[in-house]
């Protein structure tokens, strides 16, 4: 039987070929429909969901490079909304027409395990998530705030 671990659960996902991407997987067979598609060649980073905690793009990502490694994305991120990075989003009110948020949380996410006191720079460097409502400086905002929460732990 073949199976992926998502968000802790392991899940059966019998029938698919190892070269389905991992968007597909999520979104169409386990009904996890946060992660969003957009570019598909990995250009604008609305599919980023975290393997083994490292940020990676879905959309170019195949079941088979996957293997036994654990996928989280953002319906995994907490399980409450109350991961820093989840608070900080709603403190600042960043999201616009929200489409590329939960991309930038889980691109954010998985740099501030990292580098949990990122410089502008770092952000600018490291957040290449596309936002065509141009939040960046909200998303700047809160990335600073969720850093500081997760240097007071
Ligand atoms: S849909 Fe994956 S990076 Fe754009
Ligand atoms: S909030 Fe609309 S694309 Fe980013």
């Amino acid at each position: 039987m073949a199976s992926i671990t998502v968000n802790g659960n392991r899940l059966n996902i019998d029938g698919l070929s190892s070269d389905t991407p991992l968007l597909w997987v999520l979104r169409d067979h386990l009904g996890l429909t946060g992660t969003k598609y957009g570019c598909g060649i990995s250009e604008c980073g609305v599919c980023t969901v975290h393997l083994d905690g490292e940020a990676i793009q879905s959309c170019v990502t195949t079941l088979g490079e996957v293997g036994d490694g654990e996928v989280t994305t953002i319906e995994g991120l907490s399980k409450d909304g109350s991961h820093p990075v989840q608070k900080a989003w709603r403190e600042h009110n960043v999201p616009q027409c929200g489409y590329c948020q939960v991309g930038q949380m889980m691109m954010a996410a998985a740099m501030l395990r990292s580098n949990n006191d990122p410089t502008d720079e770092d952000i600018e460097s490291e957040m290449w998530n596309i936002c065509r409502c141009g939040t960046y400086p909200r998303i700047r905002a809160a990335i600073k705030s969720a850093a500081k929460e997760m240097q007071s732990k």
